[in-house]
């Protein structure tokens, strides 16, 4: 197609908060070890937030260093979406509270909801943005403060997850470096499988709620783990196809970081090599719309993603929601 226009990430930032809570830390609260959390998860730490710290505050610091980065002002963005199923409140909108504590007088946006795919629906929104011609900048960001909606009491759920967050801008494409394609779905049979009931509108907050622990996440671990190597494979596997590629095209796979379990078995489904793949979960946990752009950090420190890579992005998370995103690394 003539002149279409492409879009690309030309910047990233992430932002996870210093306070570290460690296996060992965990083996105090509940009844697990460290032994089983790594095996069985591979997560060794991850970092949450102190008291008064929330979603918007983790996305304005990522976001600080993606336009820092990318050496532009907040001034100059023109719409900001944000991945998130941990709001500051349910309104208004954490892309508001971003706005507005960044200082992007000129940019619009809204939240995203789709849990751990959070990032790639609003990477998406963000790109279709550019490419359409409507926006020349903006801003992408999954941030997550999971700890403010677990049961720290419940073993098969609080060591999993972490809080962190990223930030990514996007731009028209100058060269072959883009968003090539992505594949999103959704299966909403699977709601039962992964939610928080309580504080929403069919179970307002009351004295019973709390009681009956409906404001903390609520979770069939064995099913999603099943949905998540089946579907996060399917996915990347149609999208690679639907372009020309084949998963050995692939120079780095950058799957939301769950389980190491849920990643690896991915990854020997699609006959991914270990050097193709990227693995922070032992430092992070799961931060839910955070592990994508987090990943991509810790890949780029590690020297193993570069410009021109071929990058395959690929979530699943609560709803179900499954996403997968191609792109060559253009930053
Ligand atoms: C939650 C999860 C780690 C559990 O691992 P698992 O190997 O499936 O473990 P099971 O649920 O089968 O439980 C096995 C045993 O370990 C126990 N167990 C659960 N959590 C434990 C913990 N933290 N420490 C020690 N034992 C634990 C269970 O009670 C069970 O004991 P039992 O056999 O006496 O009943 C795994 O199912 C998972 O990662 N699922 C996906 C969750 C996810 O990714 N959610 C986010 C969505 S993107």
């Amino acid at each position: 197609m003539a002149n279409r226009v492409r879009a690309k990430i030309s910047a990233l930032g992430t932002y996870v908060p210093p306070r570290l809570l460690t296996n060992a830390d965990l083996e105090k609260m509940v009844d697990t070890s460290s032994d089983w959390i790594i095996s069985r998860t591979g997560i060794r730490q991850r970092h949450i937030v102190d008291k008064g710290v929330a979603a918007s505050h983790l996305a304005v610091e990522a976001a600080k260093k993606a336009l820092a980065e990318r050496g532009i002002s907040a001034t100059e963005i023109e719409a900001i979406f944000v991945g998130t199923v941990t709001p500051d409140m349910m309104f208004p909108s954490t892309a508001c509270l971003v706005q507005d504590r960044l200082g992007a007088k000129g940019a619009w946006g809204f939240d995203i909801s789709a849990a751990c795919s959070g990032f790639v629906y609003a990477l998406q929104t963000g790109v279709k943005f550019v490419e359409s011609g409507a926006h020349k900048k903006v801003l992408v960001i999954g941030s997550d403060v999971m700890s403010s909606v677990i049961d720290y009491t419940d073993r098969a759920t609080c060591v999993i997850f972490g809080d962190g967050a990223g930030a990514v801008v996007i731009e028209p494409a100058t060269d072959d470096n883009y968003c090539i394609d992505y594949l999103h779905e959704v299966d909403g049979s699977g709601g039962c499988s992964l939610y928080m009931p309580g504080g929403g509108s069919l179970n307002p907050s009351s004295h019973e709620t709390v009681d009956k622990k409906m404001h903390y996440v609520h979770q069939d671990g064995g099913a999603v783990f099943k949905y998540a190597v089946r579907n996060m494979a399917e996915v990347s596997e149609k999208l690679l196809a639907r372009n020309g590629f084949k998963p050995s095209d692939v120079n780095l796979l950058v799957p939301h970081q769950a389980n190491r379990r849920i990643i690896t078995a991915t990854a020997e489904r699609l006959g991914l090599k270990d050097e193709q793949v990227i693995i922070n979960i032992d430092e992070f946990g799961n931060t839910t719309a955070g592990t994508i752009p987090l990943a991509l950090d810790s890949a780029r420190q590690q020297g193993k993603l570069k410009k021109g890579d071929l990058v395959l992005l690929a979530s699943v998370g609560a709803g179900f929601t499954t996403g997968a995103a191609l792109l060559r690394w253009a930053c």
